[in-house]
């Protein structure tokens, strides 16, 4: 570092000197011009005077006066000297000072009398810089009957110019100083700090110990190192987890599901198959932000089981393109590699028109088959506009899943949710060797709320092309297989949970998702628990004991409304929670293009202040509504420090709400209170299970949570987590794919699973 400031200052120094030099140069230069036209300009004057007098006395020929005359102004400032010279070259009458420098007849006179114009000239005189001026003397009728010679010191301009560039220097040397000082702190404070800060950090990594990563402040022009290191070290800190991980499992001689297993796993599965993912949220948005191009992941459970998949096989994600630099970071063919820091498989981009997402996913998927699904009380919409567009946005899906698929002979397909029903027959019917499951994130109603749309005889017919089709529980399959029933020529077989239309077989089979699970290393110690608590109340302004959270998109099937409902009820028959007791809803604002959404954000936010306004006293407020996007750290914190986790939808396919708190909460603290119309609800019967409806009972569940004893409150966490861990989302990746590369293809019949796959014990494979 000390070379660096040594070379960073002395190249500063030159050039501050050089462009100082060359400025004032110009600036000297200019005032000696100056110094020297004043000098010419007064001499010019003094010399015409002279001359006329000089001209008197020579015309009277008053010699003697001439002479006298001449002494008097030899001695004026800076005039060195005055000299009289006759028609013939005679030196008539001179100033001493002026005969010893140039004695005799100067040159310069010649040329002036010769040229009959005044001359003049800056020469050196024995080591004196001198301006020497001569002028033609004339007699009354013009003639020229002499000469007079005057020469100025010039000395004074030089000693000027002598102290202008003294001024200079002093300049130059003042700001060399300053550069010096300012190059050693900037230095320091930007390079030797930084440095030492990114050190430690990498130090830390290296020897396994936690360390927080150096602060944007730090990185600075060091970013583009860093932005390579941060990967890097999420990977050794990755590396480090799984090895850990695997040391754990070998030991406790478990078979837990991580990324690494999953990836070996299916690896092994696809036996060189590729395999090909269709959803409608891409797993990198790329938008501009402060004219800059960021990418960011969505917090979803998906893209945290798929991508190990995809990364161990290079296999291809289709998606809707919806960031708003999305297009500029795509090649020709709308592709481009990610993970964006180790790019490993393919993200192809599908661009839909605002008039396409409006019709496909705000109108069809959005305000038509959301509703549909879930039993929240809202009406679906079906609109034909919206129905054509959601059939052509899965043909153009499908178009590009044929392209992407190209020559492959055996391609896997893994389709996600409800925006893609048709997509499973579009393909099969082009390419009948591909796999094809479709994985329906959101329940599956009973045939009579499904026969309401009117097109649900296409939707059923794209479903089946599916060779499997999964849910989260048993009962959507069993509503599925109803439904299919009741509207479609085809053989069920309950059985083996087939449906046969057509000489093709789908398998419809329960695959309950989940989450990461779990991260058991370094339990933070209950201080810190209770400082992060602090902290969170002291930012929300908020002072209480017992916090509860909860955490959703504003949708009107999660029940937000009723579980406020609930804490207004609690605070009302538990009275000695007021001022004690706070819940604070993490809410994000989604598809608020549609009225009902907005209507709903407007209806949550009014039922908080009614219930705030009713109970608030001081500092404590019953609800704190953040209504924003959180990052995934953020709700990490919040699940962390919570008494309780409120999940209360109305109706949910699984919710992984209710997981992510289990999974986080390491301490073995913390108490779920789940609505028992969850799909989590069957996997998680430690929470306390309620009807979300009952908002008495579910307020109950709030001070039997907070009065719950701290020895039951982790046997029962300790019981959620084993269930997690033991079903992960690496679990339900490997079951899916897993059962849909074991689909036999040319024989529809369905055959008895593998005895010794634990990843198919829970569901009934036919192959
Ligand atoms: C549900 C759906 C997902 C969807 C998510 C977020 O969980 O099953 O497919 O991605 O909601 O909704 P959004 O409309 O923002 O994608």
């Amino acid at each position: 570092m000390r070379i660096l400031s040594w070379r960073l200052i002395v190249a500063l120094v030159i050039g501050v000197t050089l462009v100082n030099v060359a400025s004032s140069w110009y600036e000297v230069r200019s005032r000696k011009d100056a110094l020297r036209s004043e000098l010419e300009r007064k001499a010019g004057t003094l010399g015409q005077s002279l001359a006329a007098t000089a001209q008197l006395y020579l015309q009277a020929g008053d010699r003697d006066g001439l002479e006298e005359w001449i002494e008097r102004f030899g001695s004026s400032e800076n005039l060195l000297g005055i000299g009289v010279y006759g028609g013939d070259g005679s030196v008539l009458a001179i100033t001493p000072a002026l005969n010893s420098l140039m004695p005799g007849l100067p040159r310069i006179l010649t040329d002036a009398v010769q040229a009959n114009r005044p001359e003049n000239n800056y020469m050196r005189l024995r080591f004196r810089r001198v301006y020497v001026l001569a002028i033609p003397l004339h007699g009354p009728k013009g003639a020229i009957i002499g000469g007079i010679l005057m020469v100025h010191d010039t000395a004074y301009i030089r000693n000027e110019i002598f102290i202008v560039w003294g001024r200079v220097f002093v300049r130059i040397m003042l700001q060399v100083l300053v550069i010096v000082a300012i190059t050693i702190l900037i230095v320091r404070w930007s390079l030797t700090k930084p440095i030492a800060r990114v050190a430690d950090w990498i130090k830390a990594l290296r020897t396994g110990q936690h360390a927080p990563p150096p602060t944007p402040g730090d990185m600075d022009f060091l970013l583009p190192l860093t932005r390579e290191m941060a990967p890097l070290a999420r990977s050794i800190e990755t590396a480090r987890g799984a090895a850990a991980t695997e040391a754990r499992l070998r030991n406790a001689n478990e078979s837990e599901w991580t990324a690494q297993r999953l990836a070996a796993h299916v690896r092994s599965r696809l036996q060189g198959s590729s395999l090909f993912v269709v959803a409608n949220r891409e797993p990198y948005i790329h938008n501009w932000r402060d004219g800059e191009i960021q990418v960011s992941v969505p917090a979803s459970g998906l893209v945290a089981a798929i991508e190990p998949i995809l990364c161990a096989c290079n296999g291809t994600w289709v998606a809707h393109g919806s960031g708003s630099a999305d297009t500029q970071v795509t090649d020709e063919h709308d592709r481009l590699q990610v993970p964006p820091d180790e790019p490993l498989y393919t993200l192809r981009r599908i661009w839909l028109s605002a008039e396409e997402e409006g019709g496909y996913y705000y109108g069809f998927a959005n305000e038509g088959l959301w509703p549909l699904c879930h039993n929240a009380h809202t009406r679906p919409i079906f609109r034909a506009k919206d129905w054509e567009h959601y059939y052509n946005v899965n043909q153009k899906f499908a178009d590009a899943l044929v392209e992407e698929i190209g020559a492959d002979e055996h391609p896997v397909v893994l389709i996600q949710d409800y925006h893609f029903a048709l997509l499973p027959r579009m393909v099969k019917n082009r390419l009948p060797h591909a796999r094809i499951a479709i994985f329906w994130h959101i329940p599956w109603p009973n045939p009579e709320s499904f026969e309401i749309c009117p097109w649900e005889r296409e939707l059923l017919d794209g479903l089946l092309g599916a060779d499997l089709i999964g849910f989260h529980v048993r009962a959507h399959c069993n509503n599925f297989l109803n439904t299919v029933d009741h509207v479609l020529e085809a053989r069920i077989d309950w059985e083996h949970f087939s449906v046969k239309r057509n000489d093709h077989m789908s398998l419809v089979l329960p695959f309950p998702i989940s989450v990461e699970c779990c991260d058991d290393t370094a339990v933070r110690p209950e201080t810190d628990v209770a400082d992060e608590r602090r902290a969170v109340l002291k930012e929300a302004g908020v002072e209480a004991t017992y916090i509860g959270v909860g955490v959703d998109r504003i949708d009107y099937t999660k029940g937000i409304v009723e579980r406020f409902q609930a804490v207004e009820s609690f605070l009302e028959r538990y009275p000695g929670y007021q001022g004690k007791f706070t819940f604070f809803q993490l809410g994000a604002p989604t598809r608020t293009h549609i009225k009902r959404y907005a209507d709903f954000q407007a209806e949550v936010e009014a039922e908080a202040n009614r219930i705030n306004a009713r109970f608030r006293r001081g500092r404590w407020s019953p609800i704190v509504l953040l209504v924003r996007q959180h990052s995934k750290p953020e709700v990490q914190r919040y699940y962390r420090i919570a008494h309780l986790c409120m999940v209360t939808s109305l109706h949910d396919g699984m919710n992984l709400v209710a997981k992510e708190f289990v999974a986080a909460r390491k301490d073995e603290r913390g108490v779920l209170i789940l609505s028992q119309f969850t799909g989590a609800a069957r996997e998680l019967r430690d929470a306390i299970i309620v009807n979300p409806y009952d908002i008495e009972a579910t307020g109950d569940a709030i001070a039997q949570a907070l009065r719950m004893d701290v020895n039951e409150i982790a046997e029962r966490m300790r019981r959620m987590r084993s269930t997690i861990r033991e079903h992960n989302i690496y679990w339900w990746a490997s079951s899916l794919i897993g059962t849909l590369c074991e689909v036999r293809l040319e024989q529809m019949e369905p055959a008895p699973a593998p005895a010794n796959d634990r990843a198919n014990d829970r569901v009934t494979v036919g192959i």
